[in-house]
């Protein structure tokens, strides 16, 4: 198990680059003020990494954020993604122009394909995935993007890109309490490939869960905390959303106890109880 005792603590991904292991959501915050507060509000409390995406429609007000905060750019780990509709090669270079300008930034930490293309989508899907996929190793290259990875991808998704010069780093699923997608999870813990977990609190659908209340009471921490926590000690780094500074500071504050092996055991076995409902290869957008 990873020893982390703080924010500043680290992954270290397969090309050896550090990613701090919390990273603060930013889906659905809303853009504006909200996003801006919010985001200087986890730097102040120390949150070294931030994940958002083009789609979110809150980069600009990021960039705002990490730029009054006045914290040093490597000091932070900024990581974004490429819309769907961006998929393909040519598109892909431009997005990550748009988006690092949008966050007022000359270089990325990481680089996501938001979600891959479907069968169901595309007959030529897979050959879509290469050619983003080419763009985003073309931006590492260039050392645009100090890492690139993929996010709700699959294993048959993941297959072609495993099989080009530079492999994804990161895989960002979906990974909650009942949800622990354990093919992707086997997959991707065998190749090396870093998960994150987007809603690691089911977008809050974890929070009145019984079982979760009497474990998390059991040390003395909230059922936020104590999932949070868990994705650590399955070796998923989590990335927490809350535009709420009481909760932003909550979520930081699970370095102090260690769930137990019996209670991993235990919530690792419980059943799906709510989700996104989102699958890979059947979303419509
Ligand atoms: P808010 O942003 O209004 O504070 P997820 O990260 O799984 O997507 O979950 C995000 C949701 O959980 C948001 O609605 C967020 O609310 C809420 N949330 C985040 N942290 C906490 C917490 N510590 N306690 C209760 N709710 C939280």
């Amino acid at each position: 198990m990873n020893d982390f005792k703080s924010l500043k603590d680290t992954f270290t991904l397969s090309n050896g680059y550090k990613i701090p292991c919390i990273g603060f959501g930013t889906w659905q915050t809303p853009d504006g003020e909200t996003a801006v507060n919010a985001v200087k509000e986890a730097i102040k409390l120390g949150y070294k990494h931030i994940d958002t995406a083009a789609i979110y429609g809150n980069e600009k007000s990021i960039g705002k954020a990490i730029k009054e905060s006045g914290i040093n750019r490597d000091e932070l780990f900024i990581t974004s993604k490429v819309w769907n509709k961006e998929r393909g090669y040519k598109t892909t270079l431009k997005a990550f122009e748009k988006t690092l300008n949008d966050l007022s930034l000359d270089y990325l930490d990481l680089y996501l394909i938001h979600w891959p293309a479907s069968v169901n989508q595309f007959k030529d899907w897979d050959n879509i995935n290469l050619e983003t996929w080419r763009a985003m190793t073309e931006l590492y290259k260039a050392g645009k993007i100090k890492s690139i990875g993929v996010s709700n991808f699959m294993p048959h998704h993941l297959k072609s890109l495993m099989e080009t010069e530079i492999k994804p780093m990161v895989n960002q699923i979906e990974f909650h309490v009942g949800f622990m997608q354990e093919e992707t999870f086997k997959y991707c813990n065998d190749n090396n490939i870093l998960i994150e977990a987007w809603s690691p609190l089911g977008t809050g659908k974890m929070l009145d869960n019984n079982t979760l209340k009497e474990i998390a009471n059991k040390y003395n921490k909230s059922i936020a905390q104590l999932c949070i926590r868990w994705c650590l000690q399955n070796n998923t780094l989590p990335l927490p959303k809350s535009v709420t500074p009481s909760r932003i500071k909550e979520n930081t504050e699970i370095f102090d106890f260690v769930i137990s092996d019996e209670d991993m055991k235990k919530i690792n076995n419980m059943p799906y109880f709510g989700g996104s409902g989102h699958h890979p290869d059947k979303v419509n957008f």
